[in-house]
C-alpha cells in the first residue's frame, strides 16, 4: 500500500543515546570469519499431555567457540551460552523444574511472564542453590509473546547475564496462529539476541575487569552468540523476534538500502497493527518482532543489518518462493481495562547515574516492600527520568508480573510501536511516562531499571500485589543470606567477597 506511513527515525532522545556517554565502548566489527548464524535449539519437554507441559531448564557451565583459538567459558540453559528456545502454549500447565549446576547460586527469572511472585517470577528471593533444584508451577495465561528467560541474583545479576544466562521465552496461542505470519522456527521465524562481550587473554570474559557502574559493554557483537553471523534467506519473508539481551547497550537498527521492514510485536505480544519503520531503537531488555521482506532480492545478493554504522549480521539471499505476504490493517484487540476509580497515581522516579542511582530516592532493599496494588485494580504510574536533559541517560524501566499499557510520554501520545502489551519502556532524561498497570497474580515484584548494572547498583524497588481477601505473608530473602552464599561458593571470606553492585 503505497500509503502506509513509514517511520524513519528513532523517537528516543538522541542526546541521551549511549553514544553520548563518557564510557561508550563502539562496536568494532572482528576481523574474523563469517559465522552461520546459531539459531538455538527448542527445548524439548519432558512430557506433553492435553493439559500440562513439564521442562526441566538446567544452569551449566560451558566452553564456546566464539573466536578463532581458545574456547571461552561460559554459562547457559540447557546449553553453553545462552540457552535452547523455551515454548509455550497459552491456557497450558507449565511444571518446571529448575536445576543448578553451576559453582553458585542463581535464579531462573521469566522476564514478561504473567505468575506469581516471588518464587515462580524467579527473581532475587528464588535462589536455587548449587547443585540443587527446584520446581515450579503456573498456568501459562497471556496471548503469544516473545519473552526471555534470565539470572536475577541481585546485585549479581548483571555477572550472571554477561556469562550466558538469557535465553528466549515463546508463548504461543491460538490468534496469533490464525495470522498470515511466518512461524518456521529456524528458517523464516528465529530469535535475535542482541548482545556486546569484551574478549579478554584466551578469549575469556573477564566481567570485574569491564565493571563500569552506567553498564558493562565490549566492542564485540554477539547475536545469539555467534560473531560475525550470517543468515540463510530462502523465503521471501523473515520474521525476526528481536530482543535487547545486552547488558546495556542500545541498539539502533536499520538495514542496508534503508530496507523497509514492519514490527508486529513488541514485548507483550502482537500490535494491534503493524508498523513500518527504516530504523528502529531497541533498549535493554526491549522486545521487537519484525518482519523483513526480500522480496526485491535475487539470489546472491547480500543485506546487512546495522546498529549505528557497524554492521553487525548478514543476509544472505537464496532462491525462494516469491509470496507476497498480505499483513490486516488490524491484527489483534489489545485488552484496555478501565482505570479502577479514586486509586491513587504510583509515582516513581529513577534518579542518578554510576553508583549514585536510585529509585524515589533509595536504594534497592530486598527486605522493603516500596508499594502496593491491589489485585485486579487497573492503576496508573507515572515513571519520571530525573536525569538532565543534555547530559543524563536513558532508563529502560521494567514491571515484573505485567504486561501494562503506555498511556502517555509527557502528556503526548506514545510512540507507534508502543500501542501493544509492554513490560519494559525507556524513559528519555526528563520525561514522565505514564502507565496503565493490572495484575492477574499475588506477590511481591520488582521494578527497575533494566540497565542491569543500574538495577544490581539499587536503581530497583519491589511492590506488592495483594488481596484483602487473601492476605499473605512472603519470606522475603535477605542481602546477608545471599552474601554469606556466594562468599561460601566462591571460597572467599565474606570481605572479600567483590560483587560490584553489592554496596548499594
Ligand atoms: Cu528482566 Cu527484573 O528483569
Ligand atoms: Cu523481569
Ligand atoms: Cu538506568
Amino acid at each position: 500500500m503505497a500509503t502506509e506511513k513509514v517511520y524513519t527515525d528513532y523517537f528516543f532522545d538522541e542526546p541521551a543515546f549511549n553514544t553520548h556517554d563518557g564510557g561508550y565502548i563502539p562496536l568494532v566489527r572482528p576481523d574474523v570469519a563469517e559465522n552461520k548464524l546459531n539459531v538455538p535449539e527448542i527445548l524439548e519437554p519432558d512430557k506433553e499431555t492435553d493439559t500440562d507441559m513439564y521442562y526441566t531448564v538446567v544452569a551449566q557451565e560451558g566452553e564456546t567457540q566464539f573466536l578463532p583459538g581458545k574456547k571461552t567459558k561460559t554459562w547457559g540453559y540447557n546449553a553453553n551460552y545462552l540457552g535452547k528456545s523455551i515454548v509455550f502454549k497459552n491456557g497450558k500447565h507449565i511444571h518446571v523444574t529448575l536445576k543448578n549446576e553451576l559453582p553458585e547460586l542463581t535464579t531462573f527469572h521469566w522476564h514478561g511472564l504473567n505468575v506469581p511472585g516471588p518464587i515462580t517470577d524467579g527473581g532475587c528471593h528464588a535462589p536455587v542453590y548449587p547443585g540443587e533444584s527446584s520446581e515450579i508451577e503456573f498456568t501459562c495465561d497471556q496471548p503469544a509473546a516473545t519473552l526471555w528467560l534470565h539470572a536475577h541474583p541481585c546485585p549479581s545479576t548483571a555477572e550472571h547475564v554477561w556469562k550466558g544466562l538469557a535465553t528466549g521465552v515463546i508463548v504461543k496461542d491460538d490468534v496469533e496462529a490464525k495470522l498470515p505470519l511466518p512461524r518456521n522456527y529456524g528458517v523464516d521465524d528465529i530469535p535475535v539476541i542482541l548482545q556486546d562481550r569484551n574478549f579478554h587473554e584466551n578469549n575469556q570474559l573477564d566481567y570485574l575487569a569491564d565493571y563500569d557502574p552506567d553498564g558493562v559493554q565490549g566492542p564485540t557483537a554477539l547475536i545469539n552468540g555467534t560473531v560475525n553471523p550470517y543468515f540463510d534467506v530462502t523465503t521471501q519473508q523473515v520474521r525476526l523476534r528481536l530482543l535487547d539481551g545486552a547488558n546495556r547497550r542500545e541498539w539502533r537498527l536499520h538495514f542496508s538500502d534503508d530496507l523497509e521492514f514492519t514490527q508486529v510485536a513488541s514485548d507483550g505480544g502482537i500490535l494491534p497493527s503493524p508498523v513500518h519503520f527504516t530504523h528502529l531503537m531497541l533498549t535493554c531488555a526491549e522486545r521487537a518482532e519484525i518482519i523483513v521482506d526480500f522480496g526485491k532480492y535475487k539470489p546472491g545478493d547480500e543485506v546487512t543489518l546495522y546498529t549505528d554504522d557497524v554492521a553487525i549480521m548478514t543476509f544472505k539471499i537464496h532462491e525462494f518462493a516469491h509470496h507476497d505476504l498480505k499483513l490486516p490493517e488490524h491484527l489483534v484487540d489489545i485488552p484496555d481495562p478501565e482505570i479502577t476509580p479514586d486509586t491513587p497515581v504510583h509515582q516513581v522516579a529513577m534518579s542518578g547515574m554510576d553508583e549514585m542511582v536510585e529509585m524515589n530516592g533509595k536504594k534497592f532493599d530486598m527486605q522493603r516492600i516500596d508499594d502496593r496494588q491491589k489485585l485486579g485494580n487497573v492503576e496508573v504510574w507515572s515513571i519520571i527520568n530525573t536525569n538532565d536533559k543534555d547530559s543524563g541517560m536513558l532508563h529502560p524501566y521494567h514491571m515484573h508480573g505485567t504486561q501494562f499499557r503506555v498511556i502517555s510520554r509527557n502528556g503526548h501520545a506514545p510512540y507507534p510501536n508502543e500501542m501493544g502489551l509492554k513490560d519494559t519502556v525507556s524513559v528519555n532524561p526528563g520525561e514522565v511516562v505514564k502507565l496503565k498497570v493490572w495484575f492477574t497474580h499475588l506477590g511481591v515484584f520488582m521494578n527497575h531499571c533494566h540497565i542491569i548494572e543500574h538495577e544490581d547498583g539499587g536503581m530497583m524497588a519491589q511492590f506488592e500485589v495483594f488481596d484483602p481477601d487473601q492476605p499473605k505473608q512472603y519470606k522475603l530473602m535477605d542481602m546477608d543470606t545471599l552474601m554469606n552464599a556466594f562468599a561460601k561458593e566462591r571460597g572467599v571470606d565474606r570481605k572479600d567477597l567483590n560483587i560490584p553492585g553489592m554496596d548499594m
